[in-house]
Order: C-alpha cells, then sequence, then structure tokens
C-alpha cells in the first residue's frame, strides 16, 4: 500500500474505533475505553482533527475517582463479549470502571497535543483545555506516588500484571507464584474465543488475574490496603520509566501555566526517582528489570521495558553503552524491532503476548528516547522497522519481530495513532 492510502486506512481506523468521545482499542477484543491506549490514540487523532483528540482524554479523566486515581478500562457501554466486565470488577463507581490502572502516558501526551496547539490561531481555547486537565494529571500522578512508591524510591509498584500494559510478560512469572488461586471458581474467558490460545495467557496466569481482581474488590478497592496487602506487588521498569518522563513533561506544563508550587513538587518526585530508579538496574544482566517487592528480586529478564530509560531522560555513561549493546546484538537476532522479550530468552515466543511481539506504542517510546538521547540511527532503526511492519501487514495489535506476521487483532487503533503520529509521519491537514 502507498503511503497516502495507509494515512486514509489509519484514519479511517481511529473514526471507526470513535464510539462518541472515546475509542475502542478494538471493536471486538476490546469493547471499551482503556487507558494508555486512549492517551496514544490522541496523538493520532491529533494530526488530523485536534478537538477530537482532546476530547478523548478528556473523556478518560472524566472517569477519574475521588482520590485521583485512572482506572485502566472505562465501561462506558456494557458489552457481554468481555470478561471479566464491569461486574466482576464491582467498583461501584460511576461510570463503571476497573479498579486498577495502567502507565501514566497521558501527561506526556498533553504535552505533545499542546505543543501542537500553542503556535496556531486557536491557541486561546486549547490553554483552557489545558488548565482544566492539569490538576488531574496532577492528582493521577500523586496518587502514584501516594499509593504505589512504598519505600520512596521514586518508582511505580504495580498491583496486577494488567497495569504494567505488559500483561504477560515473563517478568510477572515469579512474583505471580506467590498468589493464592485455589478460591478463583469457575468462569469463561472471552479473549479465545475472539484469539487464537497459542497467542493468549495460560489457564494458571488467567486464575492469577482474577485472583487479584477478587482480592482488590474484596477490600472495595481500598487502595491503602491493596498497596499494603496485595498478593502482588512488583516495581515495573516500564511504568517507573514512564512515570519519570510524565512528571518532566507535567512540570514543562506546569511552567507553561506559571504553576510555581506544582511545579515544585512535581520536580521533587523527578529528583526522587533519579536518585532511587538505580534500584531497577540488574548489574548481572546488565540491564533495567521489574523488581519484586516481596521477595527483592530482580527478574532478569530483558524486555522492551528495558530500553524505556531513554525515554525516561535518565543518562549514565556506563548503564547506555550496556543498554546499546543489548539493542545491538537483538538487532542482530530479529528483522524487526523491538521484541517485548529478549530472543536470546529460552521462553522466547514470537507470537504470544508480551514475550516476544513487538509493540507499537513500545517502538514509539523507545524511539522518541533514543533519538533525545542523540542516537539517531538506534531511534530510525526502531522507526523504520515499525514503518514496515505496518506497510506489509496493516495495522495489528502486535507484530512477530521475527517474521512481521500481525498477532492479536487488527485495526488496532492505538497502531494506527502510531502511525499517523510517529511512524508513517502523516503532515497536519
Ligand atoms: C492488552 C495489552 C494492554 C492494552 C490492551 C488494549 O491487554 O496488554 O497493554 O492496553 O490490550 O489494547
Amino acid at each position: 500500500m502507498t503511503k497516502s492510502n495507509l494515512n486514509a486506512t489509519a484514519r479511517h481506523i481511529l473514526e471507526a474505533n470513535d464510539r462518541g468521545g472515546y475509542t475502542v482499542p478494538n471493536g471486538r477484543v476490546y469493547p471499551f475505553q482503556w487507558n494508555w491506549d486512549s492517551a496514544f490514540v490522541a496523538l493520532g487523532f491529533d494530526r488530523f482533527d485536534r478537538n477530537r483528540a482532546w476530547t478523548e482524554i478528556e473523556t478518560l479523566f472524566r472517569a477519574q475517582w475521588d482520590d485521583g486515581f485512572l482506572p485502566h478500562i472505562v465501561f462506558w457501554k456494557d458489552d457481554p463479549g468481555y470478561f471479566p466486565g464491569p461486574a466482576v470488577w464491582g467498583t461501584a463507581k460511576n461510570p463503571v470502571t476497573s479498579g486498577i490502572t495502567q502507565p501514566p502516558v497521558a501527561a506526556s501526551v498533553v504535552r505533545k497535543l499542546w505543543e501542537s496547539a500553542r503556535e496556531t490561531p486557536d491557541a486561546g481555547t486549547y490553554v483552557q483545555r489545558l488548565q482544566a486537565l492539569f490538576p488531574k494529571l496532577l492528582a493521577w500522578h500523586r496518587w502514584f506516588h501516594q499509593y504505589r512508591d512504598p519505600d520512596r524510591r521514586g518508582i511505580v509498584v504495580a498491583v496486577h500484571p494488567w497495569e504494567t500494559g505488559r500483561d504477560n510478560s515473563p517478568e510477572w512469572d515469579a512474583p505471580g507464584e506467590a498468589i493464592d488461586v485455589s478460591g478463583v471458581g469457575d468462569y469463561v474467558r472471552r479473549d479465545t474465543s475472539h484469539l487464537d490460545a497459542k497467542m493468549r495467557p495460560t489457564k494458571l496466569e488467567y486464575d492469577r488475574y482474577l485472583a487479584l481482581v477478587q482480592f482488590g474488590r474484596a477490600t472495595h478497592w481500598d487502595h491503602a490496603r491493596i498497596a499494603a496487602e496485595n498478593p502482588f506487588r512488583v516495581a515495573d521498569v516500564g511504568m517507573s520509566m514512564i512515570l519519570l518522563r510524565a512528571n518532566r513533561d507535567l512540570a514543562a506544563l506546569a511552567d507553561e501555566l506559571g504553576k510555581t508550587d506544582e511545579g515544585a513538587e512535581i520536580r521533587s518526585w523527578i529528583d526522587l526517582a533519579e536518585r532511587g530508579v538505580g534500584w531497577l538496574w540488574n548489574g548481572e544482566v546488565q540491564a533495567w528489570c521489574s523488581r519484586d517487592l516481596q521477595t527483592g528480586r530482580s527478574s532478569g529478564f530483558i524486555t522492551s521495558a528495558s530500553f524505556l530509560g531513554f525515554y525516561a531522560g535518565l543518562s549514565d555513561a556506563k548503564r547506555d553503552a550496556a543498554m546499546r549493546g543489548h539493542f545491538d546484538r537483538i538487532a542482530g537476532m530479529v528483522d524487526f524491532m523491538m521484541p517485548s522479550l529478549d530472543p536470546a530468552d529460552p521462553g522466547f515466543q514470537m507470537i504470544r503476548y508480551w514475550r516476544g511481539p513487538v509493540w507499537a506504542v513500545v517502538n514509539y517510546m523507545i524511539g522518541t528516547g533514543l533519538y533525545e538521547a542523540g542516537d539517531a540511527m538506534r531511534a530510525e532503526r526502531v522507526r523504520g522497522d515499525t514503518l514496515a511492519l505496518m506497510e506489509q501487514n496493516g495495522f495489528y495489535e502486535a507484530y512477530s519481530p521475527i517474521d512481521g506476521t500481525g498477532s492479536g487483532g487488527d485495526d488496532f487503533s492505538w497502531t494506527a495513532a502510531i502511525w499517523l503520529a510517529w511512524a508513517g509521519g502523516e503532515q497536519r491537514t
């Protein structure tokens, strides 16, 4: 397909998945609003409909809880084709939402949206929308620092694999063993009726996911209790890097709006993270890895999230050189960067969720970080591979790093958005 055809297809996917103010990741498999999907989707909309881009984020924040928490799914309308649906989560909120969160990319996206709106005749309207969103973004980040960083290291502790957005990563296997699944009971999965079971989590993994939902629900989604007692507590390297980056972007927005006190508060979180994030460096494998809070053990897995240190704005000559070494080694093993798991790992599977496939949104963050770190060569490898995957295969949820085959859902919103905003680089019309 030509570039202009791909632009049209990508736009069409976003329009077709638009449910009126929010976009579903994929109509069949994911029929609700997802948190970080919506943020990335806004970047895509911004290339052809600025107002709609901002609305996507505003709709998401309409589901924010009073304590600042922003849920990973908003069930604006029920859909019997999805499990676990609103009744299983039982959060008793209006709108009904899940009780866990997702990687905080929204502030970074809002900064991008604002930078593209700032120089236009409509800047006055958008600065008002920015002013309305800013306290909500700040409240969410405060929530992370209050509830999800118990040792004050500036990192993010995930209480469910689904929070990390890398649902089925092997990083959660060992910490997941602590989860008691004996009381989970019977249930019918829906994911495997839409998608090939070979791509999806196993029954044991799914039991663990549900046991955690049941645990949260039994606390009535009391975030303090969940933070203290949840059977799964893992410092996620992905969310930690993403929050650090998002705090830098939020601080820039605070400056833009003249919010000095808020800016100072956000910068204190950045300082904390710059001092504390080294706890996630695994000296043995020489990479950034997640770490189980309960056992103190580092996962030792090199995943796509390991490469987000550049995106977080971290710089350390030795660590950066080690990560570049891993990059080059992996780049020599696959046709398409960046696999979600190191292909040298015996558990690498080219189509199973988060154990091999490439996600365009992760590539966008890795590529952006590399560009900003001055590594245009590796950044271009990531962006060029992302573009080739989409040109050759269309807009899938994820792709095999070996042969580019699409996996998961097709006509996928955030993949189309990344084409428009980054990989395909459509000009604003
Ligand atoms: C899968 C992904 C998650 C994403 C969701 C919707 O669950 O692991 O990151 O938000 O799909 O696209």
